[in-house]
């Protein structure tokens, strides 16, 4: 058997070349070292051959086959880099194009009701405070008069972190903004007249509960300071976060522990689409003297009032939106509509 396996290769490697796309190129493998290919058929004929030829030919043919793998990726890598080519100039950004321009954010209607509360306050000489979400239990429940165990507390059940405090109690998520009546009242001097607005959590979730929500806490402790001042500060707030004097107030009795007495604030607007109908807007009471005193402060002296009203409330009855979660959604159809 006499074979030039040089020209072979040359033969190969000149059909590789010719190959105009990847699928005429194995095509042309097939020729050489398919099943039916020259050397494959070569490689076969082994078998038949005497031991000392068998070793020599055989050497020979795969060191041929060798050599026409090389070339056929050589030729594969040429086509890869091709398509990796077209497809990369095919792709390319055009940087000279225009940009899309810039999209204006806007406030969210509970963030612009924060801040509009913020105003009204201030205005009035109420200093703004801020306090962690994460709070201890002592400052949560049992300094407003809210022991362990007491039932009061069934009310605001809320998320629990694994982390302790100093009484080994778990920390928890604030279920109110009230406890910063205490962190407040504890690091600052009398006459105390305070806001705190921030975010709450209970274990709660429908139409007009969601599991966070955002309260603000007023809080206003001096000398003589009565449940007269609280009626007028709060009538007033309504009548300028609404915009109008058409609307009456009223305190409902009502339970809090760490106040006494305690009252419900509703309100009824006497003209306009909700003219009429009695809303609940806020809890709020006369502080009640062990609270004081958990201020640091001697309740024979120091009297006063706090309020805590529900964000979200102020929002839909400013607004008109009658189901919370729409404040959660991330809607943009809803919210563009809050935007001036
Ligand atoms: N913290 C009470 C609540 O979340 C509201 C409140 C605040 C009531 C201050 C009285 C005084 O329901």
């Amino acid at each position: 058997m006499s074979i030039n396996l040089e020209e072979l290769i040359q033969k190969a490697s000149q059909d590789f070349r010719e190959a105009k796309t990847p699928a005429a190129l194995e095509d042309e493998k097939a020729k050489y070292i398919g099943k039916n290919g020259t050397i494959t058929q070569l490689m076969k004929g082994l078998g038949a051959l005497p031991p000392e030829q068998k070793k020599t030919e055989g050497a020979r043919f795969s060191k041929a086959k060798n050599e026409v793998e090389r070339l056929l990726n050589l030729r594969r890598e040429e086509f890869a880099n091709q398509a990796l080519l077209e497809k990369l100039s095919a792709e390319k950004i055009d940087v000279t194009l225009p940009g899309r321009g810039g999209q204006r954010g806007g406030l969210h209607p509970v963030i612009k009701t924060w801040r509009r509360v913020e105003a009204i306050f201030k205005s009035i000489g109420f200093d703004v405070a801020d306090g962690p979400e994460i709070e201890d239990d002592w400052t949560n429940f049992t300094s407003l008069n809210n022991p362990e165990n007491h039932p009061a507390r069934s009310m605001q059940d809320t998320f629990y972190i694994d982390k302790k405090d100093s009484n080994g109690l778990p920390y928890l998520l604030r279920t109110h903004t009230s406890p910063m009546q205490v962190r407040y009242a504890r690091s600052h001097k009398p006459p105390i007249k305070v806001i705190a607005p921030g975010r709450t959590y209970r274990v709660d979730s429908d139409a007009t509960h969601s599991p966070m929500f955002h309260q603000v806490e007023g809080l206003w402790i001096a000398e003589n300071i009565s449940f007269a001042h609280l009626k007028g500060v709060y009538t007033n707030f309504l009548q300028e976060f609404f915009e109008t004097h058409d609307l009456t107030v009223r305190f409902r009795p009502s339970f809090f522990p760490f106040t006494e007495p305690s009252a419900e604030v509703d309100m009824m607007f006497t003209s306009g689409p909700n003219k009429g109908k009695w809303l609940e807007i806020s809890g709020s009471g006369q502080v009640h003297p062990a609270v004081v005193r958990n201020f640091g402060l001697d309740p024979e002296k120091y009297i006063g009032f706090a309020f805590g009203s529900g964000l979200e409330r102020l929002t839909m009855l400013r607004y008109g939106v009658d189901d919370l979660r729409l404040f959660y959604e991330g809607d943009l159809r809803f919210l563009k509509q809050f935007q001036v």
